[in-house]
């Protein structure tokens, strides 16, 4: 097995892979409803890299022989409800229901990188939040767009 993380590093591991998952069925759910073709493409991109974070995070855990936390069984289901009463405010509720996800995937992926050591770890953390930091990127200007 690789170096053992800190108790700290893994708890913060369990905690992004349930944010993922949410955010993986966030960018999912009513997603083939929308009317613009490339919104919605963009959301699947979107999705599909909270898609690799999630399992790749979910591999971390195993690597560092750690399992899981036991409320990311539900929250998938949880996310899925959410997202679609969101959805039912409309687009822009929507994509700012998102972005405020992402800004606080960026706040909780900065806090962990304060924390940790592992530099494995780290490289991750650093990598993911940039991903994040884009799709708050992109959304906005979508949201300015539709405001003109
Ligand atoms: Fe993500
Ligand atoms: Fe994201």
């Amino acid at each position: 097995m690789a170096n053992p993380l800190t108790s700290e590093e893994m708890k913060s591991l369990r905690q992004f892979h349930v944010l993922e998952i949410g955010a993986a069925e966030l960018y999912r759910t009513n997603r083939r409803w929308l009317k613009d073709e490339e919104l919605a493409r963009t959301l699947k991109e979107f999705g599909d890299v909270e898609i690799e974070h999630r399992d790749t995070l979910r591999q971390f855990i195993a690597k560092y022989g750690g399992k899981p936390a036991w409320i990311s069984h539900f929250a998938r289901t949880g996310a899925t409800v959410v997202a679609s009463l969101v959805n039912l405010f409309g687009v822009r509720a929507r994509l700012r229901f998102e972005c405020a996800v992402e800004r606080k995937a960026v706040r909780d992926y900065t806090m962990a990188l304060e924390m940790a050591k592992n530099e494995e770890l780290r490289s991750l953390f650093e990598k993911y939040r940039g991903h994040e930091q884009h799709h708050i990127d992109v959304m906005t200007k979508l949201l300015e767009r539709g405001r003109s």
